[in-house]
């Protein structure tokens, strides 16, 4: 495994392409209502990137993924294709992830929307599958270890009767998609990576109501969860600063 350190340089152009996803996730939320489809979402959020960023949508033709943005409804666990057949109905739960690439470098980022009217039972699953998120970005900062981050994350989880996907990771990122090191969900304090200053990754946890186990569709991306109960995802890119971390993909709505 080799982590590579970013130069300041580097994350700057880190922040330019995460400033541009977390902006694509803003631009999108009015468009999340019942009655669209997973394909025009796809559609509005690649024109966006292209014709008024100037960026590239990482996962287009990404290891033959046929749309721009992944988007992953209800019992979806992650890489939900986007299609003109899916269409949100009232009381869906959406995962929409958006990678972009700028001047070389990447950003990724994903948030939970609600369609229409919440259920009290979803609206859990999506905030605690948020706060196992924050809690693990709290974590980071020079001397933490990976482990920490993966154990506070599963703690958050499972105390609230969920279960940790354990099949799909966090990442290392820069001017590659998916670099070293893996960051798992799940793990054991003091066990694991030392995070150092320089360093730029994701955390991005799926938190299933029901098991924690996966399928595979036959279209080779859709993952599901093996019961059918519904799975929540959040993801943020962030780099290892001196003193604790910053956050590439931030919104507007959220203060780190
Ligand atoms: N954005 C996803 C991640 O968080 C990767 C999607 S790959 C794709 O790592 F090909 F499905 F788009
Ligand atoms: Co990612
Ligand atoms: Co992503």
């Amino acid at each position: 495994m080799s982590v590579s350190i970013k130069t300041p340089e580097e994350i700057a152009k880190m922040r330019v392409a995460g400033r541009m996803a977390a902006e694509c996730l803003e631009m999108i939320e009015d468009y999340v209502k019942p009655g669209v489809s997973t394909a025009e979402l796809d559609r509005i959020i690649h024109k966006h990137i292209v014709e008024v960023q100037d960026g590239i949508p990482a996962c287009l033709n990404y290891r033959g993924f046929p749309k721009s943005i992944c988007t992953s409804v209800n019992h979806v666990i992650c890489h939900g294709i986007p299609s003109e057949k899916k269409i949100l109905k009232d009381g869906d739960i959406i995962n929409i992830d958006v990678t972009v690439i700028k001047d070389g470098y990447f950003g990724d980022t994903s948030k939970m929307y609600f369609v229409g009217k919440r259920s009290s039972h979803m609206e859990r699953l999506v905030q605690v599958t948020q706060e196992c998120l924050y809690k693990g970005i709290e974590l980071v900062k020079p001397g933490t270890r990976l482990g920490d981050i993966g154990h506070v994350i599963q703690q958050h989880a499972q105390s609230n009767y969920y279960s940790v996907v354990r099949e799909y990771c966090g990442h290392g990122i820069g001017s590659e998609f998916h670099e070293d090191p893996q960051v798992l969900h799940y793990g054991k304090p003091d066990t694991g990576l030392e995070l150092k200053e320089g360093m730029t990754f994701t955390i991005e946890p799926m938190i299933n109501a029901g098991k924690a186990h996966t399928k595979l569709k036959k279209d080779g991306w859709t993952v599901e969860t093996r019961d059918g109960r519904p799975s929540a995802q959040w993801e943020h890119t962030l780099a290892v600063t001196a003193t604790g971390v910053e956050v590439l993909t931030a919104r507007t709505e959220e203060s780190f």
